[in-house]
């Protein structure tokens, strides 16, 4: 697999290459941790020259490797997840895990003028005297933590919904704000200008057209130069396909020997697989169609209103409900997840992926080795 990998670079070097225009101010991407590519109109400011980037698209790696977008109107730094080139957008947290915060202080408009949020709300924020203020519609009211205290909960809601379902009495409002919605803790930024998109998507690279200039520029552009994109293809199925299936055909025959030679080698496995079924059959009672389908469902409205609003991903595939999704929610628990993805749960299992407990009440003793193992297959792979 290496020498394809060769075979394939210096191919690819020797034929596709285009020819590098002089003028241009074309740098070499970078990255501060091989995650997120930095290139133009992005520069890293403590390695590149100042016209490898467009100004106010300067980014820094702090001390433990993380990309840093700084924004020169307030000091704001922000963490970058992802840069999309040709979507000309950038995805961005917040390095203390407190964007409602930020965007209490005036952080929307800090963004500006280089970039912009695409879709904006208004929240209004509520502190609220925690001992006894209990939400009367908390689907709509969502606790930040990081700006609560002890003594206090701070909440936020859409302020359009306020003047309908309002907070209790015990609550103060202390601000309002305009923010996009927070997926994960991250948050979507778009530029306009340098537009570099077009060029990214064609396979160019954009550039400033010489370092005295703030124009910029297209180059490189793969159908000038190299093999046309279908040659591309062809050659990454001709030559590809094959080789990943005999790749797959030399590992299954490797496995096969593996487990061949431990079988005649360590007699113990033959043992443990034995103490290990009958623990397996006592947890794989899953249920059938007709008993599944008895457990309540929820449909999601347009503004994704949750019954419990802390939970908003689906502990078994780890995605965000979104609006018209269906949730089921087991009986005594609980515990809400997509339809599709606790369906293959219960056919196989019984109980409760969080809390384990079967809908007739009884808790199933699950063997801590089997449940540690099934656990660890449900946390997310980060
Ligand atoms: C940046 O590049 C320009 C043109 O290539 C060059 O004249 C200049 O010296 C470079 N600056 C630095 C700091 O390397
Ligand atoms: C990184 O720098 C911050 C201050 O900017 C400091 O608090 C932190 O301890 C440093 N972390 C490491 C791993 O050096
Ligand atoms: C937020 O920033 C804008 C423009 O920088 C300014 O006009 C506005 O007064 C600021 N608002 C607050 C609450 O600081
Ligand atoms: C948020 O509120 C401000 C002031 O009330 C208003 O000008 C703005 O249009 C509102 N934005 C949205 C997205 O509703
Ligand atoms: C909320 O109110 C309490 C007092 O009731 C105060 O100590 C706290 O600073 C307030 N928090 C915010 C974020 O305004
Ligand atoms: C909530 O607590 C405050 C004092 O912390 C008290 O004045 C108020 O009556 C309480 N409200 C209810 C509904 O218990």
């Amino acid at each position: 697999m290496a020498s394809f990998h060769v075979f394939f670079s210096t191919f690819f070097f020797f034929f596709l290459l285009p020819h590098i225009s002089s003028a241009a101010v074309i740098c070499q991407t970078t990255s501060c941790d091989d995650i997120v590519p930095v290139k133009f109109p992005f520069r890293l400011k403590s390695s590149q020259n100042r016209s490898c980037g467009y100004p106010g698209f300067d980014l820094s790696c702090d001390n433990i490797s993380r990309t840093i977008l700084s924004f020169p109107k307030s000091g704001d730094s922000v963490v970058v997840r992802h840069i999309d080139y040709s979507d000309q957008s950038i995805y961005i947290s917040d390095p203390d895990r407190c964007f409602p915060g930020r965007f209490m202080r005036n952080f929307t408009d800090s963004v500006s003028p280089n970039f912009l949020f695409d879709s904006l709300e208004n929240f209004t924020f509520f502190n609220c005297s925690s001992s006894n203020a209990t939400m009367t519609s908390d689907f709509l009211y969502m606790p930040i933590n990081c700006l609560s205290g002890d003594e206090y909960t701070v909440w936020i809601a859409q302020t359009v919904y306020v003047e309908a379902f309002p907070p209790p009495a015990t609550c103060r409002a202390i601000s309002t704000a305009m923010f996009p919605y927070l997926r994960y803790g991250i948050v979507r930024l778009i530029w306009g200008k340098p537009s570099c998109g077009g060029c990214v998507a064609s396979g160019g690279d954009c550039a400033l057209v010489s370092s005295a200039s703030p124009d910029v520029g297209c180059f490189n552009v793969p159908s000038n130069g190299g093999l046309p994109r279908s040659a591309k293809y062809g050659i990454i199925i001709g030559v590809g396909i094959p080789g990943l299936l005999c790749l797959i055909g030399l590992s299954c025959y490797l496995c096969g020997r593996i487990r061949v030679y431990r079988r005649r080698h360590n007699p113990n496995t033959q043992l443990t697989s034995i103490n290990i079924s009958p623990q397996r059959s006592v947890l794989a009672m899953g249920l059938d169609g007709p008993t599944i389908e008895s457990y309540p469902k929820t449909l999601l409205g347009e503004s994704r209103r949750l019954p419990k609003p802390s939970d908003n991903t689906c502990p078994i595939c780890l995605s965000e409900y979104q609006p018209k999704e269906e949730l089921r929610t087991i009986p005594e628990c609980n515990h809400y997840f997509h339809v599709n993805c606790i369906d293959e749960w219960l056919k196989l299992n019984g109980t409760c992926p969080l809390c384990r407990n079967s809908p007739d009440g009884s808790a199933l003793v699950t063997p801590s080795s089997l449940s540690s193992s099934s656990s660890t297959s449900l946390s997310p792979s980060l």
